[in-house]
């Protein structure tokens, strides 16, 4: 499966849900997750995201996001249209650190 990584966190550019053939995305107020039980692992998202905030669970590193993406996808709304991203989302891309500030 591929995971959504805190590189999302307060960008939510929502390129990816477009791309996905399974609709497997889900909406959280700063992020979005990939639910791993739908996934069918095509990668067709990944190079999408201009955050580069989706990667292969496989990815060593990756476990924490792999939870994360699995409790909240079942908590979160489904996503299958881009909105829009937010006004500073180009001020959080590539920012460290967005993790801590967001989940603590
Ligand atoms: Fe959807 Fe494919 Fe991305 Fe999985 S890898 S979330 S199926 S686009
Ligand atoms: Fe997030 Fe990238 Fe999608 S920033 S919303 S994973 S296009």
């Amino acid at each position: 499966t591929y995971v959504v990584t805190d590189a999302c966190i307060r960008c939510k550019y929502m390129d990816c849900v477009e791309v996905c053939p399974v609709d497997c995305f889900y909406e959280g107020e700063n992020m979005l997750v990939i639910n791993p039980n739908e996934c069918i692992d095509c990668g067709v998202c990944e190079p999408e995201c201009p955050a580069e905030a989706i990667l292969p669970d496989t990815e060593s590193g990756n476990e924490k996001w792999l939870e994360l993406n699995s409790t909240f996808s079942a908590q979160w709304p489904n996503i299958t249209r881009k909105k829009d991203s937010p006004a500073d989302a180009d001020d959080y891309k590539g920012k460290d650190g967005k993790y801590d500030a967001f989940f603590s």
